[in-house]
């Protein structure tokens, strides 16, 4: 998986470079033809049709190859992306992740083995020496963290308890607010420009989103990616296996 991750963060803009460069190169040839008189007319006019093919495949390089870095815009002041294969995936309509969490007393620490299934042993916290020398968390395991949280928020029926065992004691009001604030701003950072078909369908009740295949980016692997390099062990988003408030000690603060 390392191996695979790695050979990836170097194949993908050495190989547009090279591209633009191999097509640029024949422009300076044939300029030189056009500056010798003793060649004939024919000659001249082959020149200036290998100018003009070469120039168009130049521009057509160029324009592919800014094409592509409008796709992959990363530069060394943002954070790093792991890359991930893509994958075909559809979204199904109310799937078990639709269902309530356990309620009542005690319920907070009930664990829910779908969604701790989502989680890779050590949280998502990861170090690799590489792209993460420090230790650091990919925002896909944040978004689902705070997924969670306000989950369990919102089912909890508990209004008297500000600080739930779910959340591994911290202030549910705090940890809520800023799981509004982080999902609208990653939402809008990731930008999934999916186009949805828009089908009055009766088996939906009306929401759109399912029943069609998406491009989407490989969840498995940058779960494995990030277990493989784990800092800690812990499972679930109830971190069995480490104490209440540790798990975050060295991950991003107040999360
Ligand atoms: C790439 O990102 C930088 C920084 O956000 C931005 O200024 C620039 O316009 C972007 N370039 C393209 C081609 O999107
Ligand atoms: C949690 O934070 C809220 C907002 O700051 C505060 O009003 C509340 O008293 C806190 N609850 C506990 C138990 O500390
Ligand atoms: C996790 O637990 C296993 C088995 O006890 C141990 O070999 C491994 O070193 C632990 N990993 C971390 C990152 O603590």
């Amino acid at each position: 998986m390392a191996s695979q991750i790695s050979r990836k963060v170097e194949y993908s803009r050495l190989v547009e470079n090279e591209e633009g460069r191999e097509v640029s190169e024949p422009v300076s040839k044939p300029v030189s033809f056009l500056q010798r008189p003793a060649y004939s007319l024919h000659l001249i006019i082959i020149g200036l049709a290998l100018v003009l093919t070469s120039g168009a495949g130049f521009f057509a390089g160029v324009l592919w190859t800014q094409n592509a870095l409008n796709i992959n815009n990363y530069s060394s002041s943002t954070a790093p992306k792991i890359p991930l294969p893509y994958t075909q995936t559809e979204f199904v309509y109310s799937s078990p992740f639709s269902l309530a969490p356990p309620q009542g007393e005690g319920s907070g620490d009930e664990s829910e083995p779908i969604w701790d299934d989502l989680v890779p042993n050590g949280l998502g916290y990861f170090r690799d020496g590489k792209i993460a020398p420090k230790v650091s968390i990919p925002t896909t395991f944040h978004q689902l963290h705070c997924l969670y949280i306000l989950r369990r928020a919102y089912y909890s029926t508990r209004s008297d308890s500000q600080l739930e065992s779910f959340d591994l004691g911290k202030n549910r009001t705090i940890h809520a607010a800023h799981c509004f604030d982080y999902l609208k701003q990653t939402i809008t950072c990731s930008v999934d420009s999916t186009v949805e078909p828009y089908e009055d369908d009766d088996n939906t009740d009306g929401f759109l989103g399912s029943g069609f295949l998406r491009q989407c980016r490989s969840f498995d692997a940058l779960k494995q990616y990030v277990e493989k390099w784990r800092v800690f062990n812990a499972t679930g988003f109830l971190a069995a296996g480490i104490a209440h408030g540790k798990a975050h000690v060295h991950g991003s603060e107040g999360q």
